[in-house]
């Protein structure tokens, strides 16, 4: 179970990793267990400013929930695995550092989900993107009802998660779903590029922001805009703060 998910620091950037490459690095049981003690540990680690989801292998991001693990599923052990793995996306949406999917193959199903749950994506040029489990008899259950429509709207969400169908990088780049596509080579050191100039930010304003901008789409716009207050309020307890004004403002004397 130790190696189904990897952990490496890269002096302010935890890269976390995927790790069944033989199954397109599906989710099961102990994937998900790992995913949320590894999240946990770059979240209590200081020295981490930004984390990096990816998977191991050429293929794949992570192609699914493990379909072999549900094959023999009762309704009720559904449901506990739903719940785990809905635990798995949650504390990726919480965290209170930002997270950035780096898609380097398949991202189907849960690996979808996941992705979504991230703060935003970058992709190699041969990803594919899908909710496929309609194809299986099955509808998605880690919260890809309700991100996708979220993330490029409700027309394209239903039509993608109605049909199963697979969307190629460049689709994805359109749809809004990705930021950026790189050469399958460069990815993971242009998502630690784009991770390293967020992760030299001040960590309470990142942390705020994250949490100001989830909480705000979930609310009606008069409570969004107080919660903004407290946390922009909040930004003015920080040493950054003091000292990014008091050298913008010395500056401005010379
Ligand atoms: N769960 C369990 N095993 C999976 C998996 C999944 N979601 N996705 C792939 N694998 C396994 C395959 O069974 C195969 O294992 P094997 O070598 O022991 O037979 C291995 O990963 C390689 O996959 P394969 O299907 O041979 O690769 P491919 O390049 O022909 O096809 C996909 C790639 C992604 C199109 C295909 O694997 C697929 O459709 N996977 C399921 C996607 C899905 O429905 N996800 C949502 C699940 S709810």
């Amino acid at each position: 179970m130790d190696n189904v998910v990897l952990y490496e620091k890269k002096e302010d950037i935890a890269i976390i990793t995927f790790n069944r490459p033989d199954s397109l690095n599906a989710l099961n049981t102990d994937v998900n267990i790992k995913l949320i003690e590894l999240l946990d540990k770059a979240e209590k680690d200081d020295e981490v400013g930004v984390v990096i989801l990816t998977g191991s292998g050429e293929k794949a991001f992570v192609a699914g929930a493990d379909i072999k693990e549900m094959l023999n599923m009762d309704p009720i052990g559904a449901r506990e695995h739903a719940i785990r793995a809905k635990g798995a996306a949650d504390k990726i949406y919480d965290l209170k550092k930002p997270v950035i999917a780096a898609i380097n193959g398949f991202c189907l199903g849960g690996g979808m989900e996941y992705a979504m749950a991230c703060d935003f994506r970058v992709a190699s040029d041969n990803a594919r993107f899908g909710l496929p489990e309609i194809n299986l008899g099955i509808m998605p259950g880690s919260a890809g009802t309700q991100r996708l429509p979220r993330l490029i709207g409700m027309g394209k969400a239903k039509e993608l998660i109605f049909s199963g169908a697979m969307i190629d990088a460049t689709q994805a780049l359109n749809l809004g779903l990705i930021n950026y596509i790189f050469e399958r080579s460069a990815l993971l050191g242009e998502a630690i590029k784009l991770a390293k100039k967020i992760a030299s930010k001040s960590s309470v304003a990142l942390s705020l922001i994250k949490s100001a901008m989830n909480k705000g789409t979930e609310i009606d716009l008069e409570s969004a805009s107080m919660f903004e207050i407290d946390c922009f309020a909040l930004c003015f307890a920080t040493k950054e703060q003091k000292m990014g004004m008091a050298a913008f403002a010395g500056k401005k004397k010379d």
